[in-house]
């Protein structure tokens, strides 16, 4: 447990989102190719994304890359020239399916009827004229990390489409041509592209005004602007008491400004704890400088 010294911070919350004010209504369409559009089923079809669809704060459109070949059996994949193991994805069905769909209205889908046997013209040789405001982003474990700034960053943006890869890789082609930006998740490696494309599209979507029930939420999240990059601090709800711990008494005091000041606090020692490394590069007030050197933190510790 803390001991939380009692001194004044001005605690960092932001203003009231103006989406209920009808001042900022942002929607994003994203795009999703994959060999495994029955994956997104589950984390699509519950909770925030689910309710921002329904909202039509975001759409979600599913592209089965293997609809857009016209082989016998309509293959994706290949052996890597040069010899290795595994399989490389196929940069022509990639090609075909992201041109054919970006040079479409967002909300475009391949009919049924079309999949394999009618599809759009599409010519191999000749780059389509895609818009050039819309970033093309291939999942990979070699791209730049995602953040919350870059969540915040791809949130400003009506449209995103993404690439999932699978097998071992995908053609360098995709990479060289068609991608505008490559994201990892995080350093290790997934079997596909699948779940960090899940993830990408929960987080930007938190950010949009109106998906979350509780406005200042999202904005105050671990590592929203909202905390001013700090980690978030306990929560608390009934009962009281559970397992001999209790709520500490300042949050049932009704007094908001120590609750604020008591929560801001806890955001630091949260921070201090677990990222340590985040207080070195934040833009610290005297007061809050105080109040962690108090804790034993020097600006000079290394995490
Ligand atoms: N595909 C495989 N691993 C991945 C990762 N860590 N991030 C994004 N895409 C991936």
């Amino acid at each position: 447990m803390n001991e939380i010294e009692s001194i004044e911070l001005e605690p960092t919350l932001q203003p009231a989102n103006p989406v209920e004010q009808g001042a900022d209504v942002r929607r994003i369409h994203f795009d999703l190719f994959t060999l495994f559009p029955a994956m997104f089923a589950g984390p699509f079809g519950e909770s925030i994304i689910h309710r921002a669809q329904e909202k039509r704060l975001i759409s979600i459109a599913l592209h089965n890359i293997r609809d857009y070949t016209t082989d016998r059996h309509h293959v994706c994949d290949g052996t890597p020239y040069g010899g290795g193991g595994g399989m490389i994805m196929k940069p022509d069905p990639i090609f075909r399916a992201v041109e054919t769909v970006l040079t479409q209205p967002p909300g475009w889908t391949l009919p049924a009827e079309d999949i394999y046997v009618n599809l759009p013209a599409w010519d191999p040789q000749a780059p389509a004229d895609l818009p050039p405001a819309t970033p093309i982003i291939l999942l990979t474990p070699q791209g730049r990390l995602f953040n919350q700034a870059v969540a915040a960053e791809l949130s400003a943006y009506p449209r995103l489409a993404l690439i999932c890869g699978r097998y071992e890789g995908v053609d360098e082609r995709v990479r060289n041509q068609l991608a505008t930006d490559e994201i990892s998740i995080g350093d290790y490696v997934l079997s596909g592209g699948e779940l960090a494309a899940m993830v990408i599209v929960d987080a930007v979507t938190r950010l949009l005004p109106g998906a979350l029930g509780f406005e200042l939420s999202a904005h105050q999240d671990s590592h929203s602007p909202g905390l001013g990059g700090l980690l978030e601090g306990p929560h608390y709800t009934r009962p009281q008491t559970f397992r001999g711990e209790e709520t500490p008494p300042v949050l049932l005091s009704g007094h908001h400004a120590q609750v604020a000041q008591w929560r801001h606090e806890q955001a630091l020692l949260r921070t201090l704890s677990q990222r340590p490394e985040f207080l070195r590069t934040l833009p610290l007030s005297k007061k809050e400088l105080l109040f962690l050197q108090r804790q034993g933190w020097s600006p000079s510790d290394q995490p």
